[in-house]
């Protein structure tokens, strides 16, 4: 057995620090060779000590100074490095095979894409770099030739779910008809609607059955993170948005399914624990132990489904739209929703104007062809710009 050479693009969030209690319990079969975090340069400290990677990136000079001396002083010998360049460094120039792509939000995009070019194996927890430039991506694989394994765990699930020699070429053939994403409908799924306007951060952040990182709860709170999605599974999949469809589970035990022409319906179930779709990855094609506990199916009181309500969670129908109208209307849904998460976490802006916000760029910047990474990125920036100054505006009406 070869060992898997890792590098972590987002080492500290909740999909990192996962991912290295999957890679910590099987020393002989995975070695960590790159680490890379934002702010928490004390919690990289601590893994680097651990994990002795080549390289460790932060998110800037004054991060990396303090990363130095903490090394220093621990006699750990790490190549440490800052900025958004330093996060494509660490792929490419850290000897790794394997890519564990977890950075939050568009932040992750380049360092993903450099992945993809340079033929590893991806294993893409951070949904924002497909939804942005999902055609670049795919076709950054294809000329890469690595290997692209689903991390979010409905994607996860499908994949498991699809045949190993499902494409979208061979569909037809293969009879699949539908993807059914399940959704836990967030902390809100039962909430009165007069009661949405109060919401808090705190309260928005709780969600009912995954530990997750602060925007991506959020994201789940509106549904936004399944409108995401339902565009990540347009791109991975090659189905029509058509068939792509979404199913309120609050159990959150059935991580999603697909359904097939004979009437077969296949499902993947497991407990809500990323360290499942996380180790499927990192082994795949073969499973070894992730340290979840064992599904009891005796236990459960009972597994329900139903449609979403759109009036509750606006966000969906955003996402659709974005998602139909295509080109870069999916870059400026999640940009907008970018900013307008982060003023609802850090600046008061109430729970309910994140749909108002999003809404307001996307009217306001048209759609164009996504065809390079240069008109993907602007875009980006001119959409985070109209979004700040909608928030700014909301925030005064407040
Ligand atoms: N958490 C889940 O269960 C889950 C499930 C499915 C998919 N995902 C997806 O996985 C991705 C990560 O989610 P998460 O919940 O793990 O997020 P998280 O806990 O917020 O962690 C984000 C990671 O990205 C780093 N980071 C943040 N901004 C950065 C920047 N500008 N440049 C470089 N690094 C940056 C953070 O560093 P610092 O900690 O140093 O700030 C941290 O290591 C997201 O795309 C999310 O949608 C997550």
């Amino acid at each position: 057995m070869s060992v898997r050479r890792v590098a972590i693009l987002g080492s500290t969030g909740s999909i990192g620090v996962n991912t290295l209690d999957v890679i910590r319990a099987h020393p002989d079969r995975f070695k960590v060779v790159a680490l890379t975090a934002a702010k928490q340069v004390d919690v990289l400290a601590d893994q680097c000590a651990e994990f002795h990677p080549a390289i460790a990136v932060v998110a800037d000079a004054a991060g990396a100074a303090r990363l130095t001396k903490l090394l220093l002083d621990r006699k750990i010998n790490t190549e440490v490095l800052y900025g958004p360049q330093a996060l494509v460094s660490a792929v490419t120039q850290s000897d790794c095979d394997t890519v564990m792509a977890a950075i939050v939000g568009a932040a992750g995009l380049v360092p993903a894409l450099a992945a993809a070019k340079a033929g590893k194996r991806v294993l893409l927890a951070n949904k924002e770099a497909l939804v942005m430039s999902g055609d670049l991506f795919m076709q950054a694989m294809k000329v890469g030739g690595g290997e692209l394994l689903p991390i979010d765990s409905e994607h996860n699930a499908i994949f498991q779910c699809l045949p190993s020699r499902f494409s979208k070429d061979l569909n037809p053939s293969l009879g699949v008809e539908e993807l059914w994403l399940t959704a836990s409908g967030g902390p809100f799924r039962n909430t009165p609607l007069e009661q949405l306007a109060s919401i808090t951060p705190e309260q928005a952040c709780a969600h009912p059955n995954w530990v997750m990182g602060r925007k991506i709860s959020v994201d789940s709170a509106t549904m936004m993170n399944k409108g995401l999605e339902v565009i990540e599974a347009f791109w991975l999949f090659g189905l029509p948005l058509e068939k792509i469809k979404v199913l309120i589970h609050p159990q959150s035990l059935v991580h999603s399914m697909v359904r097939y022409r004979d009437g077969s319906v296949l499902a993947q179930l497991g407990q809500p624990d990323m360290r499942t779709p996380i180790a499927y990855g990192l082994a795949w094609p073969e499973r070894i132990d992730a340290g979840v506990a064992p599904l009891s199916l005796t236990q459960l009181a009972s597994l329900s489904f139903a449609e979403p309500e759109l009036e509750r969670f606006p966000c969906l129908s955003l996402a659709f739209a974005a998602a139909y109208a295509g080109g870069t209307a999916p870059t400026v849904l999640n940009a907008a929703n970018e900013i307008a998460v982060a003023a609802f976490l850090e600046e008061g802006l109430p729970y309910l104007q994140i749909p108002v916000v999003v809404e307001k760029v996307l009217n306001s910047i048209a759609s164009v062809n996504a065809k390079s990474l240069e008109i993907i990125l602007d875009v980006d920036a001119r959409a985070r710009q109209s979004a700040q100054e909608v928030v700014r505006d909301a925030l005064c009406k407040h």
